[in-house]
């Protein structure tokens, strides 16, 4: 799964990086929202008496990495990681307390061209393992939000940042209670229904009755998403706010359409302000976190979980001690071909070796019989098709090159 995941994001020309466990606590307490802080940070402090947390999301650490080098990388920084994090969440399908999570993240270029290109990516993942069709990005603005709150409903920022938590929580409870948190914020009934018609309507009406910087970016957005063959995915959803604070413009929710797994998936979105708490140049940036655990029941739900791969692409034998010089020479060539090549670590008889080729799912066997190896040749068998070919020992490479296609 994993190798899916990184191969096709490397595809678009992303570099993986790497980042410590633990973080100082004052790098979320900054900047992660006060749900991950307050209630889900694992946290302790050290035999120096530091505060330290470990990572409950890799955003941080990343912008912390990209700050320190900010002169150097050359840009747009592209960059993906697959780290596991940990939150103290009530365990429950989709929701873990530790997960592994691909971070997709594109710092400076174009933000229009950035977020169509970490959108595509993000559709381009789905495909790659036969769900393309089966999901559906959901996009909402930040800016587009805070001038509703603000313009229209005339909320004060404590209220809009009340109801943007109600609305990021209201698919977990019913609609009483969601009600309850609004008039708890202190909106009226005329309020909440004009909130209700704000979620009804689609971008041309929102785009006309509240024109801002934020709709009009989302008009420009999904004109460039359909140059990149991905706008029938990709709808837009005021009701996507994202609950990290550090997200300002746009925002997305990647959805499972199934009835029976219909959930968010993963999320992410722009943050223009991230880098600055380094003290250093900002960059802006967008990316998402694809958690492990939703993607897995997506994947079963829908009957695509890929099908193991052995990576072992030669099985070279030992079948006797003194032929380990031998053997191990064979495999020297084919690794140095670029081949995965597994030994067997003790001698053992044809049948014995073949059946230990067999259960490893390797593609190609290197058998050496005596009377081959009077003559200087070797063995190979090719295990999805039985075929068994004596070619000379010169040729193994060049031999195993034309059966399983070029590797180097
Ligand atoms: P997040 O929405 O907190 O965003 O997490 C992203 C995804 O990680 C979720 O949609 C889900 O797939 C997965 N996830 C989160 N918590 C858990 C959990 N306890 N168990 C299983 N899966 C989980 C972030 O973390 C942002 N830092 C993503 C980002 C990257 N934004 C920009 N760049």
């Amino acid at each position: 799964m994993f190798g899916k995941l990184s191969s096709t994001v490397r595809s678009f020309g992303y570099r993986e990086y790497g980042g410590p466990m633990l973080e100082s606590f004052d790098l979320y307490a900054a900047k992660t929202g006060e749900e991950i802080v307050n209630q889900q940070l694992y946290h302790m402090e050290d035999r120096g008496g530091r505060k330290i947390a470990v990572r409950p999301e890799m955003t941080p650490t990343m912008a912390r990495m990209v700050a320190a080098k900010i002169h150097e990388l050359p840009r747009p920084v592209r960059l993906f990681s697959i780290p596991n994090l940990w939150r103290y969440e009530r365990p429950q399908r989709g929701r873990l307390r530790e997960h592994w999570q691909l971070n997709v993240d594109v710092l400076g270029g174009d933000p229009l061209l950035a977020e169509t290109e970490v959108l595509s990516l993000a559709v381009e993942i789905m495909r790659a393992f036969g769900g393309g069709e089966r999901m559906q990005v959901r996009v909402n603005h930040r800016q587009l939000m805070d001038e509703f709150f603000t313009k229209r409903m005339e909320l004060t920022t404590e209220q809009a940042h009340k109801v943007v938590k109600a609305i990021d929580a209201r698919s977990k409870v019913d609609e009483a209670k969601f009600k309850g948190w609004l008039i708890e914020a202190g909106l009226q009934e005329s309020k909440i229904a004009e909130l209700e018609k704000f979620f009804s309507s689609n971008l041309d009406q929102i785009r006309n009755d509240l024109p801002c910087a934020g709709s009009e970016h989302l008009v420009a957005l999904f004109r460039a998403l359909e140059e990149s063959g991905v706008s029938k995915q990709v709808v837009f959803d005021p009701t996507i706010m994202r609950g990290l604070d550090y997200y300002t413009g746009t925002v997305f929710e990647i959805y499972d359409v199934s009835p029976e797994n219909h959930r968010a998936m993963f999320g992410g979105g722009r943050y223009d302000n991230l880098m600055g708490i380094f003290g250093k140049e900002s960059l802006s940036g967008v990316g998402f976190g694809m958690g492990d655990v939703s993607l897995q029941n997506f994947l079963e739900t829908h009957g695509l979980v890929p099908k193991f791969e052995s990576e072992i692409d030669v099985f070279v034998s030992l079948p006797a001690l003194s032929l380990r010089g031998l053997s191990e020479e064979v495999s020297r060539s084919l690794r140095n071909a670029g081949f995965n090549v597994m030994t067997p670590l003790s001698e053992g008889g044809f049948g014995q070796q073949l059946k230990l080729a067999n259960k490893h799912e390797a593609k190609l066997v290197i058998l050496f019989g005596e009377a081959e190896l009077q003559e200087g040749k070797v063995v190979l068998k090719f295990l999805k098709t039985g075929e068994q070919f004596v070619i000379p020992k010169s040729e193994v490479v060049s031999q195993a090159l034309s059966l399983l296609g070029g590797k180097v």
